[in-house]
């Protein structure tokens, strides 16, 4: 997992979608900004960076390994920026109320299984004035070319179907703000494409493949096939793969 985030947090279409959100939000200079599932703090470097020293940015996730992860990988960005990482889950941040300038949570709400509990805490712990923001993939809208399109929808859908707790969440990000009690909601609706399969879209695939079978979905000689017919298409200069991300902001009344 830990690997898997970092890969995705390297690749080209992944920083620019994530810039692109943190500048929709927007995040500033000086500001105090919690991000909720921090993961290996891939958000929290870009974070410290934009906040720089006289901000502050605390990063909380359920998993004591990738925090681990999180601290040694964070080292260099917190000599910029102050940094604080803590083991807390989203649906009880240990904050008082109004600590925050801006609260995040990127690519976690679709693993949440009671999202507006998180977001009414993610709003909580932010100022009357300041922003909460979400961005999610959403599964629902994956686009992939391979010759077998029949076996592909079964993959895809029934793996992200049984291992995410809302594999539609980025479309419902704007609703769920507003039913948190957020007001002037916007959304960002933006694409990850990739028509070369790099590293990270192969191991995605990859794992899509090995819970396919875990999930019983397909053998292993069919999870292969599926696998190998990406290798032809690619040969073909004829990949793509699209992902929708829908980033949703919204601001605390005063
Ligand atoms: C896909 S990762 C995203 C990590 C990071 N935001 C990024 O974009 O690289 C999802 C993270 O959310 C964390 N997570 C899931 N549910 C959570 C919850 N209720 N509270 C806090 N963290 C949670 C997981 O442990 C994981 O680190």
């Amino acid at each position: 997992m830990a690997k898997s985030l970092e890969e995705r947090g390297r690749t080209r279409a992944q920083t620019r979608l994530r810039r692109r959100f943190l500048k929709f939000v927007p995040i500033g200079a000086s500001e105090r900004v919690l991000e909720v599932g921090c993961g290996t703090g891939v958000v929290v470097r870009d974070l410290a960076a934009r906040v720089g020293r006289r901000g502050e940015v605390v990063g909380v996730d359920v998993s004591r390994h990738l925090l681990e992860r999180a601290r040694v990988l964070c080292g260099e960005a917190a000599r910029h920026a102050r940094i604080a990482l803590r083991r807390a889950s989203g649906a009880a941040l240990p904050f008082a109320d109004d600590r925050f300038d801006a609260a995040l949570a990127i690519t976690v709400m679709l693993h949440v299984a009671d999202p507006l509990r998180v977001a009414r805490e993610m709003m909580r712990v932010t100022r009357p004035g300041g922003r909460v923001g979400l961005q999610d993939q959403d599964f629902g809208a994956v686009a992939v070319t391979h010759p077998d399109r029949t076996l592909t929808e079964r993959i895809m859908r029934g793996v992200a179907e049984r291992m995410y707790e809302e594999p539609h969440s980025g479309r419902r990000l704007p609703g769920l703000l507003r039913a948190a009690g957020l007001v002037d909601v916007r959304l960002l609706t933006d694409v990850y494409q990739d028509t070369t399969l790099e590293p990270w879209t192969k191991t995605f695939l990859e794992g899509r493949a090995e819970r396919a079978i875990r999930f019983g979905l397909v053998g292993t000689p069919t999870a292969e096939r599926w696998l190998d017919g990406f290798t032809e298409v690619v040969a073909a200069g004829a990949f793509v793969l699209t992902v929708n991300y829908y980033g949703a902001v919204g601001v605390k009344a005063r």
